[in-house]
Order: structure tokens, then sequence, then C-alpha cells
């Protein structure tokens, strides 16, 4: 199965949105084997959700709280996703772990809360450049996957994010993905056996119509989770034809 998935993180007003909606459902004719979502901002998930739902795009969050409701300004649970019409919540995105103090420990909370609502967690790691230059890539995944082990068994997806690669024009290149893709792999197969050989693991990071087909061809990547490029319809209803081969 391939997925690719928009990341808008904190863009469009709802006529670019209802625009971008308009021209992408215009051109996309779902396929089989592959998934297509999109992850606007909260206020427009339930209004994307109308637009895209009916050829089966599938609408995710890009966070979430793990508390079922309460005293929690601000936040917004899991259940609220679901009754908007989301199937899935992008977890563990380097901006949030950065910008907004994300801890694996919430992660932990925000994974079994998403599958306990029937969502699917798109569970996002990745190194920053120092990180990569001090050699310590592998050990990071490791750490970030390493909440698996508590999780059990349930859907999920994964999204291998380098984060000096996100919004830089500058992807990591087809030998540094391979790597690391395999790396979570394995981890995927030690931290939930059998399961893990099935679960998708997508690259994101300067992901451009230009540069997919190359990506998409690397061992073990399922797919792309994309920011800039997906919030142009055309470019990113080209990556979605491009997945769908
Ligand atoms: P860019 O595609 O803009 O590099 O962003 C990647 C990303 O962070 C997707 O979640």
């Amino acid at each position: 199965m391939r997925c690719v998935v928009a990341n808008w993180k904190m863009n469009m007003l709802w006529q670019e949105a209802a625009s971008f909606c308009e021209a992408f459902m215009g051109g996309y004719t779902p396929a089989e084997g592959v998934q297509t979502a999109i992850a606007p901002p909260f206020p427009w998930l339930a209004r994307t959700s109308q637009e895209v739902r009916s050829k089966g795009v599938r609408v995710f969050a890009q966070n979430a709280h793990f508390e079922e409701k309460g005293a929690y300004t601000g936040e917004v649970s899991m259940a609220m996703l679901r009754d908007a019409g989301c199937t899935g919540v992008i977890l563990g995105h380097s901006e949030r772990r950065t910008l907004f103090g994300e801890t694996d420990e919430a992660l932990t909370r925000k994974l079994a809360a998403a599958r306990s609502h029937g969502l699917l967690p798109l569970l996002c790691v990745g190194e920053t450049l120092h990180e990569r230059d001090t050699e310590q890539t592998f050990a990071v995944l490791k750490r970030q996957l390493g909440i698996l082990a508590e999780a059990g068994a349930g859907p999920l997806w994964i999204a291998y994010e380098p984060v000096w690669a996100i919004g830089t024009g500058r992807r990591a290149d087809a030998n540094q993905i391979r790597e690391a893709h395999q790396f979570i792999r394995e981890e995927l197969r030690v931290l939930m056996g059998e399961a893990g050989e099935m679960t998708p693991i997508l690259y994101g990071g300067s992901v451009t119509p230009e540069t997919f087909d190359e990506i998409l061809a690397i061992p073990e990547v399922a797919g792309g989770l994309v920011g800039g490029a997906s919030l142009d319809p055309g470019k990113f209803l080209s990556l979605v034809q491009t997945a769908q081969g």
C-alpha cells in the first residue's frame, strides 16, 4: 500500500482551502492500493471532510490532546476529531516536538487515545542536523520509536522526516532515506513483531513532484508526508498520481 499525505500546517484560509479542494478533487481519481489524506488546520477539518470524502480521500488532524474532555483550554480531543470527520491524526511532528515541547511521554498517551477512538496515528520521527552530524541519527530514531513498546497492537503509519530537510528544499539523498527506512523497519519488527512488517513508512522533507518518483523507488518507502508542495492542488495531485503509478 502507498500513502500520500498533505500536511497543510498553519496555512490556508477557508477560501483558499475550498479552492484547493475544488481543484484537487476535480482531477482526483481514487486508485486501489494508494491512500490519500489531507491534514488541514483544526477549523477546516469538518468542511474539508465534506469536500473530499465522496472519493475516499481521508482527513487527518495535525495534533490532538490525549485527555477525553475537560478543563484543557485550547486543546482538541480525539473524539472531537472523529466527530469532525477525521480518520487519522499526525503525532510527534518535529515542529510540535521542538516548538511546542511535545514529549515522548505525551505521545505515548496520544497514540493510545487515537487508537481508542478509531483514529489512525501517523507518528513522525527524525533527527536534527546536529544529531546527524554527531552520528546520533539511529539512536534518536530508536528512542522516538521506543514509545511503540508500550503501545500494543493497532493500526499505525510512520513518517521519517529528517528535521533538516523540512521546508529547506534540501531533501535527504537516496542513501540517507534508504538507511533510515531500513533501520525503522528493523525497529518496528522488534517492537511490533509481524505487524511491524506491514506498517507503511512514509518519507517527508522537501518532497516535490520532480523528486517523488525517485523517492518512491527507494526500498521501504511507502509514500510521502508533504508540506510545502501540498498547498498547491496541481502539485499535490501530481504527487498522488505518481504514487498511483
Ligand atoms: P516540506 O514538504 O515543506 O519540507 O514539509 C515536510 C513536512 O514537515 C511534512 O510534515
